[in-house]
């Protein structure tokens, strides 16, 4: 590519992320501009195309297979966890059905199960437990922290306000809201929207664990520190952790910021919606209106 075809090129990558951007201050009513994703790659010495990167090179658990994510590196694993932090129990593998209609009774028979849970307090104060919501069929998985006012009287997740914020940025990333998979980490409400305890969160982890082993995503995005405490089992800044790829079995994974944050902390939607063009990027999609 000569010179010329690559300045072009770069400008036309600016000129659709800036497009991108309008989408989403249309929709969410974001501030601030992001950054070309090429600049922000080169930033952060990824390669701006999603590489295949030999899993073996960077988790045992993912078998073998080829992954694609970007050349970032990678948290090491957590070391044996005090009781103050979340207990990630060596749980059992899950036996994954091979078809999607015995992956779907699996998930409906684990919801039902959980319906009835009782492993922890929260089973006293809530009014419906709020498992999921969508089909996943975009390879896309959502994970949140737990319940709030609107989705215990609901019973399904991300319904309130910060739900809504949530679809109008799944609709900017050129998915429909059914075709993702939303969940919690715990999926009981913590009374007073308070942040669930370690204790909370191992005692539901198993049922997050076995939603994400039957739904097989591509890609997960965690929305806020607390997600990511409950998939990763140690407390970490999603300051610092947001915009980077991890591993969780193999998939990789996006933190970001939480969408109630978003809402009252606007100017953060730029942040988040760089994290959300490279999950678009990671799945091989373009976003709308980039042709
Ligand atoms: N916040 C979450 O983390 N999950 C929900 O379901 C709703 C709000």
């Amino acid at each position: 590519m000569s010179h010329a075809d690559e300045a072009h090129h770069e400008l036309l990558t600016l000129c659709s992320a800036l497009g991108a951007l309008l989408e989403l201050h249309r929709a969410t009513g974001a501030s601030g501009l992001p950054k070309a994703t090429a600049e922000l790659a080169r930033e952060r010495g990824w390669s701006a195309e999603p590489v295949v990167v030999p899993t073996q090179q960077r988790e045992e658990a993912a078998g073998g297979r080829g992954v694609q994510v970007p050349a970032a590196p990678l948290p090491a694993a957590p070391a044996r966890a005090p009781s103050s932090r979340v207990l990630l129990e060596p749980s059992l593998p899950v036996a994954v059905p091979a078809t999607l209609e015995e992956r779907w009774a699996r998930l409906k028979a684990l919801e039902a199960a959980v319906a009835d849970c009782t492993r922890c307090a929260l089973s006293q104060t809530r009014t419906h437990t709020a498992f999921s919501r969508g089909d996943g069929s975009s390879g896309v998985c959502f994970v949140g922290e737990g319940p709030g006012a609107e989705e215990d009287r609901q019973g399904v997740p991300f319904v309130g306000p910060a739900g809504q914020l949530l679809d109008k940025m799944i609709v900017a990333m050129g998915l429909k809201p059914s075709e993702v998979y939303v969940c919690n980490v715990v999926k009981c409400r913590p009374p007073d929207n308070r942040k669930p305890s370690p204790a909370e969160i191992s005692a539901c982890r198993g049922y997050l664990e076995e939603q994400l082993a039957l739904m097989q995503p591509k890609v997960i995005v965690v929305l806020g520190a607390t997600a990511l405490e409950g998939l990763f089992g140690r407390s970490e800044s999603i300051t610092r952790a947001r915009g980077n790829w991890r591993l969780y079995q193999g998939i990789p994974v996006m933190p970001t910021f939480h969408p109630a944050y978003l809402l009252r902390v606007p100017a953060a939607k730029r942040d988040a919606w760089q994290d959300l063009q490279a999950v678009v990027q990671q799945l091989g999609r373009t976003l709308p209106g980039r042709g």
